[in-house]
């Protein structure tokens, strides 16, 4: 195992929702990461005082060496990127530069100045409407829509570069992300976030009006999208195991699903939520939304299996409990 002592971590996107519990979660199992974000959708106050962090671009080549030199960094957790799928039908060449370009520029900076791990969000996006359910890994990736495409690109980059040059890595493709941090210190703080749970506890606090529910003509049992829903301290969890796997196991390169390997609608998710402030969101029925797939349900296995990942909050009710504590924290912060 490297030192811990020296050897110390980039997050980029660290000052974002899952990059801010990331940094916890290393903070919390004795590694010591740097953030470089550039604060597009970030926030400052969400890294600790004690991390060290640069305001900065990670496309800015001379600013990545500098980084990579000054704090011997060993290993880059890269969270930095856009994850909002109607605007990347919109605008899909701001998901190509943000999430694949800027990716490129990253992994160069990683190949020339010598870092040998890289752990990267990838994302359910890019299997699309998947063939099976729940979906495998090896199931054919067939993204709709540009944030799924735009993510894939990067695993390739990834995976031809690691055949190239000392470097493994590890693409998760995460489900949907959700929760906050059990201890408060750190949630989802994005003001207009577009993710059903936030959106779900913003309503239940007043702070909306109503849940629009995109689409209830699905080939779901209910007819709104199904999604599987993690908690963002069990996926940041999950980014320490894939870490040390790769530090462990140098030539061994890793893709692998990060969710639960269980659905639920729309309409269970705000019927969890009503359970859980004991009171009931108005629900404002719509359209489908553009690029939505009908169902994607994470085949969990190989991430147990390979790096003995144990998920501590499988709990629907209590991820909500956890949003809406933290929605109550933020107040009218952002
Ligand atoms: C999310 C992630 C994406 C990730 C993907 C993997 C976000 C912003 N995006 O996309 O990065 O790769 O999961 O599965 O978190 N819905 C409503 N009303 C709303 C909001 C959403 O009905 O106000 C529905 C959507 O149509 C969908 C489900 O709820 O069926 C989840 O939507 P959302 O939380 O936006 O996440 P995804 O689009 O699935």
């Amino acid at each position: 195992m490297a030192d811990k002592g020296t050897f110390r971590i980039l997050v980029t996107g660290g000052a974002g929702y899952i990059g801010s519990h990331a940094i916890l979660a290393l903070k919390d199992a004795g590694w010591r990461p740097v953030v470089i974000d550039n604060l597009t959708t970030g926030f400052r106050w969400a890294v600790p005082g004690d991390v060290p962090f640069v305001e900065g671009d990670i496309e800015d080549a001379p600013l990545l060496a500098k980084i990579i030199a000054d704090h011997d960094i060993g290993a880059i957790m890269h969270f930095a990127g856009s994850i909002i799928v109607p605007e990347s039908v919109e605008n899909p060449l701001k998901y190509y530069h943000n999430n694949t370009a800027k990716s490129r520029a990253l992994i160069e900076a990683a190949v020339t100045n010598g870092v040998k791990h890289f752990i990267f969000s990838s994302t359910a996006a890019t299997y699309g409407v998947p063939e099976e359910s729940p979906v495998r890994e090896d199931t054919p990736t067939l993204p709709i829509n540009p944030y799924g495409r735009s993510k894939l690109m990067t695993e390739y980059m990834l995976r031809d570069t690691a055949a190239a040059h000392d470097l493994n890595y590890c693409a998760l493709r995460y489900f949907n992300v959700a929760g906050a941090d059990p201890q408060g210190r750190s949630g989802q703080s994005t003001a207009g976030a577009t993710h059903l749970i936030k959106v779900a506890v913003e309503a239940a606090l007043g702070k909306r009006e109503s849940v629009a529910i995109f689409g209830t003509d699905y080939d779901t049992p209910d007819g709104t999208g199904v999604r599987d829903y993690i908690h963002v301290n069990d996926l940041a969890a999950a980014h320490v195991k894939a870490l040390e796997a790769l530090i462990a196991a140098p030539q061994v390169c890793h893709t692998l699903n990060c969710g639960y390997g269980k659905g639920f609608s729309v309409l269970q998710v705000l019927d969890a939520v009503d359970r859980v402030t004991n009171q009931k969101i108005v629900r404002d029925v719509q359209g489908r939304r553009a690029g939505d797939p009908d169902s994607l349900i994470s085949d969990n296995a190989a991430i147990l299996e390979r790096f003995g990942w144990l998920p501590q909050y499988d709990d629907l009710d209590l991820i909500v409990r956890h949003a809406l504590a933290w929605e109550r924290k933020l107040g009218d912060r952002t």
